[in-house]
């Protein structure tokens, strides 16, 4: 017998598509990225691949972080929680464009880059450039042994396991997670971060698994909504803080999948333009999960609704009022805000999924889009 390495050889079992088994494949694949990284006092993010660098990490002033597509997104997520939790200066940047913008780094900056693959040419390039000014990099990889493992200072992995649709979905939730712990880590390294605040924070990560898990009781209600909205040809995606990348985030599966046009923006800035777009027409999706700017996603909702939008919100189970305001909701959990944006990106996967699927879309492999991009 020969052994294949046909993707294909990795079992899809009941599921019609990878896609949609790397999308319920999230809970474990969370807890794996998970499971001895937290001590069992919640006290102590565990990453021994950090240890070498301590020192390093300690008096880093500055974070650029690097990355393409999906990764990109979770950096941009990345960036809210290290300002926020560590108290560092982060900047995100696409890796095509950070390579060739001057950029400002010494011996004092971290470049975090960010990649399922390992593989993505660009990404390679910034490491490259990023050392080559004294700076060293860490690198949240999930394929172990790539080129971006290689060539990285650090490497933290995600524990997604390997992930054959093109749309990333479980790579991503996976990102996120580690970039939460290594928010902690470097929080309590630095001092910015109350022990007790860590603590709490870790505990809250320990449940993601089981909180995910939840979500999967909105599928019903999230494929009554995708026959409801698989006709339309544009789509916009609304959210604030983490909410805006994640917003992103579900903008770029619908498009990746089902060729539908769909942007995502800060709900904030849709004043700014994309309000013209909208009528009965132009459906918006809106990350309206608990959280300090929650009153001000409400207001945003109100105006998409006076120009006779329609709406489709994913809230916290607890959110009552939104179903007065919104035309569909779909409940994830309550939670706490950041952990909100890694249970929110789960129901807009499905989403995409089930549209792409309603549009008769080949759903695992998309038109002109590669898994891995290893050219520039
Ligand atoms: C391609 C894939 C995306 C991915 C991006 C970055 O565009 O289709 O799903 O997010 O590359 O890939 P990486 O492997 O570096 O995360």
């Amino acid at each position: 017998q020969t052994l294949s390495l046909d993707p294909t050889s990795i079992e899809k079992g009941e599921y019609p598509h990878y896609m949609l088994k790397e999308i319920y494949e999230q809970p474990h694949a969370v807890q794996d990225t998970l499971d001895g990284r937290i001590s069992p006092q919640n006290d102590e993010v565990i990453f021994k691949e950090l240890e070498k660098y301590r020192e390093y990490l300690s008096g880093v002033n500055k974070v650029f972080i690097v990355a393409c597509g999906t990764s990109w997104h979770a950096g941009l997520v990345a960036e809210y929680l290290l300002e926020r939790y560590a108290r560092l200066s982060v900047e995100v940047d696409y890796a095509a464009e950070f390579r060739y913008r001057y950029p400002v780094l010494d011996n004092k900056t971290l470049v975090l880059t960010i990649s399922q693959s390992g593989e993505t040419a660009d990404t390679i390039a910034a490491i490259g450039e990023a050392q080559s000014l004294g700076a060293k990099v860490l690198s949240i990889v999930n394929v172990p042994s790539s080129t971006i493992a290689r060539n990285s200072n650090m490497v933290i992995y995600t524990y997604a396991g390997r992930e054959i649709g093109v749309a990333s979905t479980k790579a991503f939730t996976t990102q996120l997670v580690v970039l939460s712990l290594l928010t902690v880590y470097l929080g309590l390294l630095r001092r910015n971060l109350p022990a007790d605040q860590a603590a709490v924070m870790l505990q809250d990560l320990k449940r993601v698994p089981n909180e995910i898990s939840k979500i999967f009781t909105e599928v019903d209600n999230i494929k009554r909504i995708a026959r409801a909205f698989h006709k339309h040809s544009n789509a916009l995606y609304l959210g604030r803080g983490v909410g805006f990348p994640i917003a992103l985030e579900g903008a770029l599966k619908l498009k990746e999948i089902s060729y539908i046009h769909a942007e995502g923006y800060s709900a904030a800035e849709m004043k700014h333009g994309p309000i013209a777009l909208i009528d009965e027409n132009m459906p918006t999706v809106v990350l309206a999960f608990k959280g300090r700017r929650y009153e001000k996603i409400l207001g945003n909702i109100m105006e998409v609704k006076a120009r006779k939008g329609k709406l489709i919100a994913v809230a916290s189970a607890s959110n009552d009022d939104i179903t007065r305001v919104a035309d569909e909701v779909i409940r994830i959990p309550d939670a706490t805000e950041s952990i909100s944006a890694i249970l929110a990106v789960v129901p807009l996967q499905i989403l995409a999924y089930y549209i792409a699927v309603e549009k008769g879309c080949s759903v695992d492999q998309p038109r002109n889009l590669a898994k891995s991009v290893t050219v520039e």
